[in-house]
């Protein structure tokens, strides 16, 4: 990891979920994702109201965390947002200056910098508000650390399940604001994290529409795509993540693999369901991309898309959303040279998502 001038921003250090049952939802990253179960941190280790287990595949380390009772804050987040991202926590070289370089940006502060021993490791960290009730956290680790986290303990190794799903590292972070929400947001990350805009794009169907800017640092380590509704005849997803949500929030994690074909192959296997892809995708795909590096028929039986730009080729599969309230959902990409987004993705699965939107209305 090489670090962005002014913030220490290395890359991403992990994701918190706060779910209505951390032990189910570890149980389901494992078994579908192939993430093994790392640490554990509850009221046996000193942590009376949550349980979080720490679930890792490459350098992907995501903290499921749940309530054991209903006075515990994370029950209070449960119930009014359902289940998703609670926190968005980079490494960085230094937390005192990352903390200071977001405070002087105008980030709000939620927990100053302090030390937590951990076993044989201090982990030095501190927390800002992002958006709505989603936060941001800084953290710096000895190294050999990346698991380490306070009051938990290491988990005993499971014996593998069989299939590998080659997901390595979390490629980028989807975002849903609130109308107009955009422009300041994206100020917002440029001051406080040092943040540049690398692409942007404006989305209409006949009803609805969306805005988006995808913004990135550390070289790249660290990328968001930040989406707002664009007025429409009816609510578009946007909006729909943010009524369901009660406010904004992660929309989707982008994870990479190194093998889609087998990662996503995997998780179907697994009983994951992915977005419906519609059939005249992949018959105008050589047009849109030429040679498409996988064979054609492998790519629709997986329902996997592909974007060529001036730099190579990305792949890129999602999934239907995950928790019963359907905001947040993943994104599984594989990248051959290709740095961008896949523009002309976007724009197909924003009709697919679209149509499963409407699925989900009640009929007339
Ligand atoms: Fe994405």
């Amino acid at each position: 990891m090489t670090a962005a001038p002014g913030t220490g921003l290395l890359g991403f250090d992990h994701l918190e979920f706060y779910v209505s049952d951390a032990q189910l939802a570890a149980y389901f990253y494992r078994t579908a994702f192939g993430f093994e179960p790392l640490m554990y941190a509850g009221p046996e280790t000193g942590v009376p109201d949550r349980l979080s287990i720490l679930v890792g595949v490459g350098s992907v380390r995501l903290l499921l965390t749940s309530a054991v009772h209903h006075e515990s804050p994370v029950a209070r987040v449960v119930a009014k947002h359902g289940d998703g991202v609670k926190r968005v926590a980079f490494r960085v070289t230094d937390v005192d200056a990352a903390f200071r370089h977001a405070v002087a940006g105008g980030a709000e502060v939620l927990e100053p910098p302090h030390v937590d021993i951990v076993g044989a490791h201090a982990v030095k960290s501190a927390t800002v508000r992002a958006f709505g009730h989603i936060e941001h956290s800084f953290v710096s680790r000895e190294q050999g650390d990346i698991g380490a986290f306070p009051s938990a303990i290491a988990l005993a190794p499971k014996p593998p399940l069989g299939d590998d799903c080659d997901i390595f590292a979390i490629d980028h972070l989807a975002v849903c604001l609130p109308p107009d929400g955009l422009q300041p947001q994206v100020d917002w990350y440029n001051r406080v994290l040092g943040l540049e805009v690398v692409s942007e794009q404006n989305l209409r169907t006949e009803t609805t529409g969306m805005n988006s800017k995808a913004i990135a640092g550390a070289h790249f380590a660290v990328k968001f795509a930040l989406q707002e509704p664009a007025p429409g005849k009816r609510k578009g997803q946007i909006e729909e993540f943010i009524e369901l949500f009660r406010g904004p929030g992660v929309q989707h994690a982008g994870y990479l693999t190194s093998n889609i074909v087998a990662t996503a192959r995997r998780l179907r296997s697994y009983g994951v369901s992915f977005l419906p892809v519609p059939d005249w995708y992949y018959e105008s795909l050589h047009e849109r991309v030429g040679d498409p590096g996988i064979p054609l028929e492998v790519l629709r039986d997986l329902r996997i898309l592909v974007a060529r730009d001036e730099t190579g080729l990305l792949y890129q599969s999602f999934t239907k959303p995950i928790h019963s309230v359907p905001t947040y959902f993943s994104e599984v990409i594989e990248r051959r040279g290709s740095t961008g987004f896949g523009a002309d993705n976007v724009k197909a699965l924003f009709g697919a998502i679209e149509r499963e939107q409407t699925r989900r209305e009640p009929g007339p």
